[in-house]
């Protein structure tokens, strides 16, 4: 059970999307479950001039409530502030009414600073909370920050010391929202808390591990982003790299952030970092273009029509630590494809010899969905009932999708995190530090190549090369 928290909120970004449809929803579902309640107050700040009055419609209708009443009460906890970032005076009318709803909601000095904006402000805010003396001497002062944590190793390493000079470690929440999503936390109890699958969590029983992350929508709104980014940077550095880790990390001494952190530390260290020749072997890079009514890539708002921009990504990827060297990991992420759907499939290897000479067995796999509905399930192979003996495939069902189950949104479970001052599923430095070496080795390449993008059509599973990376090994994609 979480206990009650009392916090005052500061959000960056506060008129932005991610805060209408990620955080002021998250935060309306830890008032409604009493997590917050009446000590805690949030300040909206961005450059728009709005009021308090029309802030507060902003949330109440930004949130889905049956109940009016408790949405009205909720909303008037947040408040407003016209904010430049890069003027100190700001800060200091900032800073009176943080005290000032500091005082109101009896809120004892916790604060809590979002910064859901571009990450060149991020050493500016910090410098100025702390000059400015917005945080506080008698609670905690804890700061989230909202992806992307730069775009290659150095800028990340530059933000984080930007930051690092005015927040310890400690005190950093990077937010990466997968590891907010309950089935990817189930990782860990499916691995440590099963010997069965434990002791066979290795390279001496698993053949391969294949991740796809895979979206139906394309770029949407967010062009001048994207056009930066790539689907490498968007959704491998990040979200894929996390779930490698949680597959691959030994297991850690107990469930708790320091250990588990330092494991995951240590899988990252261990991917192995390829050279330009062999970015060429193991990745596929590609753009969506028209298909299904739907328009290309290059046709999209705002798009460079020449763009070279990748839209999906497939790879073949190794953690070079003692259990997992040797097994090649796929992964693969796009926007514009078939489905939305993320999905996890462990392919374990075959029995040494098969006794039913005549049939063939299938392969057991453990198939961990993550959307769009929670499923674990485990193909095994049983004896057909009846005269003779015939093998037949089996779903064990260890985890059965419940549409009607209440999953948490991930931000949701996030920000509880974050409140209680628990950074299990945060990313920590160094593995935003690792991820990014591995990332930059394959832009890098890819770079240097200039080769044509390869394409897909909208509505596709990706390009014919993303199959081909696994046929050239023998293998298949299990989900398509
Ligand atoms: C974000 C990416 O981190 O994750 C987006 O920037 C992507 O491009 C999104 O659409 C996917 O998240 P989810 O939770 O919808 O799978």
């Amino acid at each position: 059970m979480r206990t009650k928290q009392q916090a005052l909120f500061i959000i960056f970004g506060g008129t932005g999307d991610l805060a209408k449809r990620k955080l002021y929803p998250a935060l309306f579902e830890l008032y409604r479950k009493g997590i917050l309640s009446e000590h805690f107050a949030v300040i909206g700040t961005a450059r728009r001039p709005w009021s308090d009055v029309h802030y507060q419609t902003v949330v109440q209708n930004s949130v889905s409530a049956d109940d009016q009443q408790q949405a009205n009460e909720f909303s008037k906890h947040f408040y407003y502030q016209s904010h430049n970032v890069n003027d100190t005076e700001h800060y200091v009318t900032l800073k009176k009414l943080a005290e000032r709803l500091d005082q109101k909601f009896q809120i004892g000095g916790n604060r809590l600073f979002y910064l859901a904006m571009s990450p060149r402000f991020f050493g500016t805010i910090a410098g100025h909370l702390k000059s400015q003396k917005i945080v506080t001497a008698d609670g905690y002062n804890r700061m989230i920050v909202e992806k992307p944590f730069g775009r290659d190793f150095k800028s990340a390493n530059e933000l984080n010391r930007a930051i690092g000079q005015y927040f310890a470690e400690k005190d950093v929440f990077r937010i990466d929202h997968y590891l907010g999503k309950e089935m990817v936390q189930n990782i860990f109890a499916l691995r440590f808390g099963n010997n069965i699958f434990r002791s066979l969590w290795n390279s001496r029983y698993i053949d391969n591990i294949q991740i796809t992350l895979s979206e139906a929508l394309g770029v949407e709104e967010r062009a001048g982003y994207y056009e930066t980014a790539g689907a490498l940077r968007d959704m491998v550095q990040n979200h894929i790299l996390q779930i490698v880790s949680l597959l691959t990390m030994n297991m850690p001494a107990s469930y708790s952030e320091t250990d588990i952190r330092r494991e995951k530390i240590c899988a990252l260290k261990a991917l192995k970092i390829y050279q330009p020749q062999e970015v060429k072997q193991n990745f596929v890079r590609a753009q969506y273009v028209a298909a299904n009514g739907l328009k290309g890539y290059r046709q999209e708002d705002q798009i460079d029509p020449k763009s070279q921009t990748e839209t999906f990504v497939a790879g073949k990827i190794f953690v070079e630590n003692e259990n997992f060297s040797n097994v090649p990991i796929y992964i693969r992420t796009g926007k514009r494809l078939q489905t939305k759907a993320t999905r996890i499939d462990i392919i374990f290897k075959a029995v040494p010899g098969n006794i039913f000479t005549t049939q063939q067995l299938a392969d057991n796999i453990l198939t961990i969905k993550v959307e769009p509905e929670g499923e674990i399930s485990l193909q095994v192979n049983t004896k057909k009932v009846g005269q003779g003996y015939q093998l037949q495939q089996q779903q064990l069902n260890l985890f059965p999708a419940d549409k009607l189950q209440l999953i948490p949104e991930a931000y949701e479970k996030l920000l509880a995190d974050a409140l209680s001052g628990d950074a299990t599923n945060f990313t920590h430095w160094e593995e935003v530090a690792y991820s990014w070496k591995f990332v930059d080795a394959v832009r890098h390449a890819w770079d240097q190549q200039r080769a044509a993008l390869a394409t897909y059509s909208c509505g596709s599973m990706g390009p014919k090369q993303a199959d081909q990376l696994l046929s050239a090994d023998g293998r298949h994609w299990i989900f398509n």
